[in-house]
């Protein structure tokens, strides 16, 4: 039996890779959740060190795949011990419980790394970040391999997929006002129309770490730092044109030419998934298929902004 440790099952991509894993015949899964617990999951807090050496050594996996975070640039901009502490010191503390045990830790971060001047970017190019959430990430990076030589760093874009809240992702955060621009007295939407993203959906990257999982479970465990990226370029304009077309909605958008947000954001950190590539690792859906998936699964109502599935 080879057993996998997701470390925040409960959120956006930890609850795709969960899905993905259960899958495996052979494979048992242990996911753990915050203030999201689940029958199926167990209650950790990875601030505390302590409880995450006992869940290490009760649980023994020989894998680690680290999804916790705090991934929301404005929060770490308001908080960076909040940022520091899940971002970087719990994956310090993960990695060394791992160490200790000899399981392979795959730990997630960012294109945010990059300061999104001269993409694309390989996963030997300079890091430069511009807001509190890049710096703890890459601190959070350089945490990983510090701590340990059996572990591995997955850099990944805006990621979007099967949610139970539209504000999960920033893709789907978008609906309500896309929704909003297209009733009977909406007021047109404005789109940033300057950064560009490669929006990057949760199963496929899944599937990429279910790849990765079983190179280490035959012995050749992928280490160092490796990016993972969907390969369409748009901009929140261009996504919000798509979305309100899977969401047949005549919408009223505007695009807003030069960045409005007050956290500073990269403007395009297209990241080189080449590592992977090569190894013959990866899968990608394209976007109008896999937007209608998550769509279909979670259909807009028109008055709810925050709901759990049917
Ligand atoms: N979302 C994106 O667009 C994106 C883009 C690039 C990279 N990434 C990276 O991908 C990874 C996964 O992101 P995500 O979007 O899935 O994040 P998410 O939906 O915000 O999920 C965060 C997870 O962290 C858990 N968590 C939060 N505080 C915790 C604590 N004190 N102790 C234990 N667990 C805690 C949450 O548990 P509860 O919900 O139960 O509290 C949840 O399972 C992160 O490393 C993120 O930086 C995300």
């Amino acid at each position: 039996m080879f057993k996998v440790a997701v470390i925040g099952a409960s959120g956006l991509l930890g609850r795709a890779i969960v899905d993905e894993l259960a899958g495996q015949p052979d494979w048992q899964v242990v996911g753990t959740a915050f203030s999201r617990p689940a029958p199926t999951t167990v209650a950790l807090d990875v601030r505390d060190p302590h409880a995450i050496g006992q869940f290490v050594e009760r649980e023994a996996p020989d894998a680690l795949v680290i999804a916790a975070a705090e991934r929301r640039p404005d929060v770490c901009e308001r908080d960076p011990d909040l940022a520091r502490a899940l971002n970087v010191e719990a994956v310090r503390a993960i990695a060394a419980a791992a160490q200790r045990r000899g399981a392979w830790t795959l730990s997630l971060s960012t294109d945010y790394v990059f300061d999104g001047t001269h993409p694309p970017y390989r996963h030997d190019s300079q890091p430069a970040p511009l807001n509190a959430y890049g710096r703890s990430k890459l601190e959070g990076e350089r945490a990983l391999t510090e701590t340990t030589d059996l572990g591995c760093v997955m850099r990944l874009p805006l990621l979007y997929g099967p949610i139970v809240d539209w504000a999960e992702s920033a893709v789907t955060s978008l609906v309500p006002a896309i929704a909003a621009s297209a009733s009977a007295q909406g007021k047109a939407a404005a789109m940033d129309a300057w950064a560009i993203r490669y929006p990057t959906f949760t199963p496929d990257v899944a599937f990429v770490i279910r790849q990765m999982l079983e190179r280490h479970a035959g012995g050749n465990a992928i280490r160092g730092i490796v990016q993972w990226s969907g390969d369409e370029p748009m901009t929140k304009y261009e996504i919000a044109v798509r979305l309100a077309e899977a969401l047949e909605l005549d919408a009223r958008l505007t695009p807003q030419p030069t960045p409005t947000d007050a956290t500073p954001r990269p403007h395009n950190c297209h990241l080189i998934s080449e590592r992977l590539e090569q190894s013959g690792i990866g899968r990608r859906t394209p976007f109008d298929t896999a937007i209608r998936q998550v769509l279909a699964a979670f259909p807009w109502r028109g008055d709810r902004t925050s709901d759990t599935p049917d």
